[in-house]
């Protein structure tokens, strides 16, 4: 069961919240007790997980502007507070070396990653924030402290999503709390071409013995986003299992980075 937190008739966004971590950072905040509003492109599953979740939801791409605009609009109306704003969707393409990888893909990325959390804090923050307060949780990556074969765009983006964060924290403070959680090899769709073929090798070698489940990253989210955070700001909370500690186990060599190198399948490559 998930701790109300007291989370109870708070108003929620969750970017990407039908599939993987976005669905299950939703669903621990209904459990909670929040009333939460999802979004995504795909309009049915919108549809679906708003209604599993009792909850609300609107399609479209958070590269979208006037989506954005929407969905602050839509939580106001159908809710009249909004207190909690997960920037979960995200793209992790183009793949490939930098000087390989088309350059609006890049943008995209940047687009996606970045420029969307800004503009959806920014829509909560002049419409009920700055008046009433609120929380925002940033997802971003284990990966983004360091470098990594063919994900130099993800990475990059997730490093400014991580720097906007403090950023944020720093210039919203007192009345907006901004964190992030950076998971690390997580069972979803996003990271299935790094997990299925090769789950036992990536497990032994790190500390914790197994890659993350959605619902071990939603816990995170639902805390900072909580008032049991209420004097964490500007922090980055770590769920990898100890993919950073590794290096001083048994294990050698970094099983998810010799799977990227290896199989140059990547999606959309
Ligand atoms: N899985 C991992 O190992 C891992 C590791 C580190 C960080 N993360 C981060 O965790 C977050 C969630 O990833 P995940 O693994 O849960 O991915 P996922 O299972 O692929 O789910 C992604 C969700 O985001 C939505 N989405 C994707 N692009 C969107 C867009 N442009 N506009 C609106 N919604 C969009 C998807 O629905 P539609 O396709 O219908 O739009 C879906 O609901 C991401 O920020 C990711 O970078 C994941």
């Amino acid at each position: 069961m998930t701790s109300p937190y007291g989370l109870r008739g708070r108003a929620a966004i969750v970017t990407g919240g039908t599939r993987g971590i976005g669905h299950t950072v939703a669903r621990q905040l209904a459990d909670a007790g929040a009333l939460v509003c999802v979004t995504a492109r795909d309009t049915e599953e919108v549809r679906h997980t708003a209604a599993e979740l009792g909850g609300i939801g609107l399609a479209g791409s958070v590269a979208d502007p006037g989506h954005l605009e929407e969905v602050v609009d839509l939580v106001l109306r159908e809710f009249g507070r909004i207190d909690i704003v997960v920037n979960n969707a995200a793209t992790n393409q183009p793949y490939g070396p930098l000087m390989d990888v088309d350059p609006d893909a890049w943008r995209t990325a940047f687009t996606v990653n970045v420029e969307a959390p800004l503009r959806l804090v920014r829509g909560a923050w002049q419409s009920w924030m700055r008046d009433h307060g609120g929380t925002v949780v940033n997802v971003c990556t284990e990966g983004a402290g360091h470098v990594g074969p063919h994900v130099g765009a993800y990475g990059t983006t997730k490093a400014a999503l991580l720097h906007l964060t403090q950023q944020l924290a720093g210039e919203l403070a007192p009345k907006v709390r901004v964190n992030s959680v950076s998971p690390g090899l997580v069972r979803t769709e996003m990271a299935r071409f790094v997990w299925e073929p090769g789950e036992e090798q990536i497990a032994a070698g790190l500390p914790l013995g197994r890659i993350g489940e959605p619902e071990d990253v939603a816990r995170a989210v639902v805390w900072l986003a909580s008032d049991a955070a209420e004097w964490v700001t500007g922090a980055d909370l770590l769920v990898d299992g100890g993919t950073r500690v590794r290096a001083a186990g048994t294990a050698t060599g970094y099983a998810v980075h010799e799977r990227l190198r290896a199989d140059y399948h990547l999606p959309g490559a």
